[in-house]
């Protein structure tokens, strides 16, 4: 490109360093941007031309122009020039060159400014769809791997000491909740950045006489945003995507981080596909969840982007300025990292087995029924604090003589709390636990199968 074709550069003597073009430049990365320039480029031409600013053959050259330009970029056949700094300028000037004075035209009223706040809100409704998209099918996922273990028993953890028995559906299924929240949350962030900036211009709006309600409308924008100084320089909805990103990372992560335990020969719960299993170099008889611990460091990269952007943002005076530019490197890199995981997920999820005879073998450790023991004395009169009491001095007598809770006599029991009767044992044992569970989304068999009904009408209606 040649110093005429920066035509926004006259005020300039000299042409730039080259160092300067590779600092400025962000059409290596935002060139993913075009289709939304280019809608939103029609869109103003089109009104501008309703406004009488152009005429309508000029309205129409322009639009076959970046018709033209679409296709050319979509087919390989555009050539990208780093001297005109982004994918607005390169497009503009390849119009100009397509045909002439009615490109010079469609900058009429509009900066690169809110040209740029415009195409990425474009470019993240849709990007936040398909992610919505990609957590619905990881939640289908979790849905069938619940439904094949709705009735099988796991052990559940806090500060990962065993707890209470569970079913594995229900622990399954405690993913679907987080990534419903990672889904509406992304919703909403939609909602909130679909106003148009579009008509913004660089701050101050324009003495000319634009529609900025035409420009929404035509854009599919619920609304304009109604302060130009705002419109130009509001990036709260990349912080909030990338927060939403980060969040939902905090939840891929979690699972990567129980089932790289669980695929451990310690636990020896699942078996993960060899097909997303790596190897060693040098030890050959290794089979490494690689994948998961990528996912658990990917959410710190989505970390790291998060506080980037939200420092991009903090020192920035009023309106416009050029640090805003880096905002679609952690914006971007956000997406593709949040894109891959979810995909990578739901493959892992589809693909590991839970090993239900090994995990129902070992569910006599641990003294999983405790609290059910302790809620037994409570239906039979004992207040909860004195049941607690009288169950953890079992615990210790079972310890010491190397027994479970469901070994012990009648007459033992009785010893510690006469209201205990034969039909204790009804209650001992995980598999008697898990059937007794009757609080609303509780972790057995018959809340899972509720929750798994819920999960596949809810799926479905999306
Ligand atoms: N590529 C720039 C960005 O991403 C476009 C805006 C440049 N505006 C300007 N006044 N220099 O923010």
């Amino acid at each position: 490109m040649t110093k005429k074709q920066r035509s926004w550069e006259r005020r300039l003597a000299a042409q730039p360093d080259a160092l300067t073009v590779d600092y400025v430049e962000s059409l290596s990365y935002d060139t993913r941007l075009y289709k939304y320039d280019i809608v939103g480029s029609i869109a103003h031409a089109g009104m501008l031309a309703e406004q009488k600013l152009i005429t309508r053959a000029e309205f129409k050259a322009i639009k076959s122009g970046l018709i033209e330009i679409s296709e050319e970029i979509e087919a390989g056949r555009f050539s990208f020039d780093k001297v005109c700094e982004d994918i607005h300028m390169a497009i503009e000037a390849a119009l100009i060159k397509k045909i002439g004075e009615p490109g010079e035209k469609l900058h009429t009223a509009r900066s690169r400014n809110d040209q740029v706040a415009t195409d990425v809100r474009l470019w993240l409704r849709d990007e936040i769809e398909a992610l919505q998209g990609k957590i619905g099918l990881l939640q289908e996922a979790l849905v069938v791997l619940a439904e094949r273990h709705a009735e099988d028993l796991m052990p559940a953890y806090t500060h990962l000491q065993r707890a209470q028995p569970i079913v594995i559906g229900a622990y399954v299924l405690s993913f679907a909740e987080q990534l419903e929240r990672d889904s509406r949350r992304l919703g909403n962030c939609r909602q909130l950045l679909n106003v148009s900036p579009l008509g913004s211009g660089a701050i101050a709006g324009s003495t000319l006489p634009i529609d900025r309600e035409n420009t929404a409308r035509q854009l599919g924008f619920a609304d304009v945003a109604y302060n130009s100084i705002d419109a130009v320089s509001d990036r709260d909805f990349c912080a909030e995507f990338i927060f939403d990103c980060s969040l939902l990372g905090a939840h891929l992560s979690r699972l990567a981080e129980d089932w790289i335990l669980f695929s451990s020969n310690e636990f020896d719960f699942i078996r993960i596909d060899d097909a997303f299993c790596t190897s060693s170099s040098m030890m050959p008889q290794k089979r490494n969840p690689d994948v998961l611990e990528l996912m658990r460091g990917k959410t710190g990269s989505l970390y790291g982007a998060l506080m980037a952007m939200l420092t991009i943002l903090k020192g920035q005076p009023s309106g416009y300025n050029r640090d805003l530019q880096e905002d679609k490197i952690h914006l971007f890199g956000a997406a593709d990292t949040t894109r891959a995981s979810l995909d990578m997920t739901r493959a892992v999820v589809s693909h590991t087995a839970f090993k239900t005879e090994h995990i129902a073998a070992g569910l006599r450790q641990g003294f999983l029924d405790a609290t059910a023991l302790a809620e037994y004395l409570v239906r039979k009169g004992v207040p909860f604090r004195k049941a607690h009491g009288v169950v953890g001095a079992l615990v210790t007598l079972c310890e010491k003589q190397g027994l479970e809770l469901s070994q012990l006599s009648l007459q033992t029991f009785k010893e510690h709390a006469p209201a205990v009767e034969s039909d204790v044992y009804e209650c001992l044992g995980a598999a008697n636990v898990v059937r007794h569970y009757v609080s609303h989304g509780a972790a057995g068999p018959q809340q899972t199968k509720r929750q798994i009904a819920y999960w596949k009408k809810h799926l479905a209606q999306r």
